[in-house]
């Protein structure tokens, strides 16, 4: 009887571990399954699925949108049909970009010459030009949502682009992709693979 009982407990535990296993493992499994289709969507259907970015206002703010990543941004985003307010420090830069954009895509630009190392004060004058504008899109590069890891833009000596470092304009490509498909993003599925693989 005493044998029986015992016998009974030992497979009841059995059981229940075994129940608790298969839990974990199905929990592990649908998290897995999970993070794999929203990196297939972000990265690899956004593509496809491309958004109508018009849809959230004709206009699109780039700072930083002389060079490197904000340039290629501002390009891309003038590319897919926005018009593009451009914010940097060299006016003779802003206008060779407004020109660049308006040739090629003949899209309307407005530039903001700005430093943004001079404090508050110049805030409210970004804003007066900004007035009555249909803004839909903001490209900040110094407070990212999107967080890229080594882009080849003069910031990084223009690196050899290779499989893990990004040309500015590939990236910007991928990273307006993800627009509506996240809202954090390294911004291309190269640089998401490697985020991953430092974890
Ligand atoms: N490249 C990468 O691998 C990488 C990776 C992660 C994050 N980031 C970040 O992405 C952002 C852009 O990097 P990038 O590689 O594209 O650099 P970049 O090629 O050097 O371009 C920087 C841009 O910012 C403008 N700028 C610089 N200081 C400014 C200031 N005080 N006021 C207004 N505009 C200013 C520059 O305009 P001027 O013509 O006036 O110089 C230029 O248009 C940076 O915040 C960087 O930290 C870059």
């Amino acid at each position: 009887m005493l044998l029986a009982q015992e016998l009974y407990c030992k497979t009841s535990l059995i059981d229940t571990l075994a129940l608790f296993g298969g839990l974990t493992v199905a929990v592990c499994l649908l998290k897995f399954t999970w993070k794999c289709w929203c990196g297939l969507r972000r990265f690899v259907l956004s593509e496809q699925w491309q958004v109508d970015l018009r849809a959230y206002g004709q206009w699109a703010v780039v700072t930083g949108a002389t060079s490197g990543i904000g340039r290629a941004y501002a390009t891309e985003l003038a590319r897919r049909g926005l018009d593009v307010v451009l914010l940097g420090r060299s006016d003779n830069k802003l206008q060779m970009v407004a020109r660049e954009i308006k040739n090629e895509y003949g899209r309307k630009t407005h530039t903001i010459q700005v430093d943004f190392t001079e404090g508050g004060s110049i805030y409210s004058s970004i804003a007066k030009e900004l007035q009555g504008l249909q803004i839909g899109i903001l490209v900040l590069l110094s407070s990212q949502c999107v967080a890229p890891l080594m882009v080849s833009t003069n910031m990084t000596h223009n690196m050899q682009v290779n499989c893990l470092v990004k040309s500015a304009s590939a990236f910007a490509y991928e990273a307006v992709n993800t627009v509506g498909h996240s809202s954090y993003t390294s911004g291309c599925l190269s640089h998401a693979l490697q985020v991953r693989t430092e974890q």
